[in-house]
């Protein structure tokens, strides 16, 4: 099958965008791209590293001159992007574009803390409560750029990205 635009999954941490991501790239063979190991693979360092060495402003400058990159190929893909992508104005102008396609995988934050469990690799989690703040504070941000919302409390993987496909072959982003 073939994109006829870019799709990109949002939503916050731990909603497993990188897994359907990867799941929807196998099921209908489009590529997809996560844009954090894009970023990992083109910086060198690590997301933590990246955090380190000049705060969350450095990753946010990195991660969106990355979206601004990506959103220029030709070649469409399905990218499964870092949770706070929709922290920065510019991220979220090209995510509305009408030539991209927005998907919001929305999960509760205590669900979200519950998954994530190693924290150390992601420095925006703290606890669940800070989860919760940011959460509801972001929760707005990506409902302004989504096209389509997809709950996904008690869906599985293969429930998500049913729902996914089926969106995108109605809407033509994704044919034969
Ligand atoms: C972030 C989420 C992470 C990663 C970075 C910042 C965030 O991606 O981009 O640690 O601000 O929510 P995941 O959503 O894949 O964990």
């Amino acid at each position: 099958m073939q994109l006829t635009k870019n799709v990109y999954l949002i939503g916050f941490m731990g909603a497993g965008k990188s897994t359907i991501a990867r799941r929807i790239a196998r099921l209908a063979s489009v590529a997809s791209l996560d844009m954090d190991k894009y970023i990992e693979r083109s910086s060198g360092q690590s997301i933590p590293e990246i955090f380190e060495q000049g705060g969350e402003a450095h990753f946010r400058d990195i991660e969106a001159k990355t979206l601004e990159e990506l959103s220029g190929k030709d070649d469409h893909m399905l990218i499964s992007c870092g949770g706070g992508i929709i922290e920065t104005e510019a991220c979220r102008d090209i995510l509305k574009s009408p030539d991209n396609v927005v998907i919001h995988l929305k999960i509760d934050s205590d669900r979200a803390a519950q998954r994530i469990g190693n924290a150390a690799s992601r420095p925006m989690f703290k606890d669940s409560e800070q989860a919760r703040a940011l959460s509801s504070r972001r929760f707005p941000l990506y409902e302004e750029v989504a096209d389509l919302t997809i709950d996904t409390a008690n869906k599985n993987v293969w429930e998500i990205s049913n729902e996914a496909m089926r969106f995108l072959s109605e809407e033509g982003v994704l044919c034969q």
